[in-house]
């Protein structure tokens, strides 16, 4: 008999070369690199070009990748339209999941690149959709769009689009590192979504969408946003013990807390505390760590869970001066990378994912009764 594993846990739904996440140790890997390895060392640029071609660029690969990158930063005028005429009060990852969909219909074959057209819409989609996010936040406020530089890392340019202005180069980092962090885990909800959807050789688009879609739900992306939403429900430090207790009883899920895969610490976690830590005591708001480092604490003891990516990542972008809203766009920038290379990855050893269920339904043999006598 087929044996059912809800949620598909511990199932191995094929091989990848990208990522490896050792939920036992507490390990994340991007092709062969831990990912302590990384963050901090190399940029997000770079990572993009490992997870696109399994290695670390040298200076004129790099220098190859961010001309490629930068020169596709410009979406069309179409998409920029909508962005205009969204509903202000839309949720931001809704519309950068529209807007995707939408650049899918302006997705022309071009027949002057030394690559692939999967691998230029890959290098497109990674380049536009922190412009797609940073215009909506402009057009939503009333704010002009301005034209997007070329001369800039791709973690300023966000930040420049959405401000209007140069970012500080601690800023750049942070956000960057933050990129770097975010990029690639291996077949997560949205990864394999993304994936689902390419493997019925469907186009790149299409699954990116999906994985949008996939990646904004609270159990998974939008995590993030929810802990800044718990953050300021619980207000201040002395009240997190009893606002946790309340929840607890109430078998309501705290944000940022928990994870699938990872029994022990998620690793990404501490680089985000830390930098969290350092750009609360910059802004003299410490309560923001404070309240999530006793959340923390309360949740290893009674429950045994560690924090996730989301849970520290919050702070930090708030730090940043990042709307709550714009937190889980911010994961799909940093992700598109990762989601991209998967697609490409399933697309170079395809085989269509279609797994089986089990039928717990009426008994067989159910007789079909006339409308009327039912
Ligand atoms: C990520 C998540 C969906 C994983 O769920 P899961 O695979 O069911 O987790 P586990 O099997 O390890 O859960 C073990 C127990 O801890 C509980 N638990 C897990 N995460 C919890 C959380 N954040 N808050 C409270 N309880 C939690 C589960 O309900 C379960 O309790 P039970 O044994 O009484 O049923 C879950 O941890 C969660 O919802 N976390 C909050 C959302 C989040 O931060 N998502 C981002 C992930 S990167």
């Amino acid at each position: 008999m087929a044996v059912v594993s809800k949620g598909l846990e511990g199932i191995v739904a094929a091989e990848t070369r990208l990522g490896e996440v050792r939920g036992q140790e507490g390990v994340l890997f991007y092709c062969g690199y831990d990912i302590n390895e990384l963050a901090g060392k190399v940029s997000y640029e770079e990572v993009v070009h490992l997870l696109f071609y399994q290695r670390l660029p040298n200076r004129a690969e790099l220098d190859k990748l961010t001309t490629a990158l930068r020169a596709e930063r410009e979406i069309p005028q179409g998409v920029i339209d909508y962005l205009q005429s969204a509903p202000k009060s839309a949720r931001p990852i809704d519309v950068m999941r529209t807007a995707v969909s939408m650049l899918g219909c302006y997705d022309t074959m071009r027949h002057d690149l030394d690559m692939s057209h999967e691998q230029a819409t890959a290098i497109k989609l990674v380049a536009q959709i922190g412009v797609i996010a940073a215009y909506f936040h402009r057009a939503r406020n009333g704010q002009s769009l301005p034209p997007v530089r070329k001369d800039i890392s791709e973690a300023a340019h966000f930040l420049y689009l959405m401000t209007g202005e140069v970012p500080t180069k601690e800023a750049e980092q942070t956000l960057d590192v933050a990129y770097v962090l975010h990029a690639e885990h291996g077949f997560n909800a949205s990864t394999f979504t993304a994936r689902v959807v390419a493997s019925t050789l469907s186009d790149m688009h299409s699954a990116i969408s999906a994985a949008i879609g996939a990646l904004k739900g609270p159990l998974h992306g939008g995590a993030n946003e929810g802990v800044i939403h718990m953050l300021e429900e619980i207000g201040s430090p002395d009240k997190v013990d009893a606002w946790v207790e309340d929840a607890l009883a109430q078998k309501k899920k705290i944000m940022g807390i928990g994870h699938r895969v990872y029994k022990v610490l998620d690793p990404r976690a501490p680089h985000l505390r830390d930098m969290a830590v350092k750009l609360t005591e910059q802004l003299g708001e410490p309560k923001w760590i404070q309240m999530s480092e006793r959340i923390a604490t309360i949740m290893r003891e009674r429950k045994s869970l560690n924090a996730n990516v989301d849970f520290y990542s919050a702070t930090v972008y708030y730090s940043l001066g990042i709307p709550t809203d714009l937190f889980t766009p911010i994961f799909a920038i940093a992700r598109m990378s990762g989601w991209t290379a998967h697609v490409l990855e399933q697309w170079s050893e395809n085989r269509l994912f279609r797994p089986m269920s089990e039928y717990v339904g009426r008994p067989y043999g159910q007789k079909v009764v006339p409308i009327d006598e039912r």
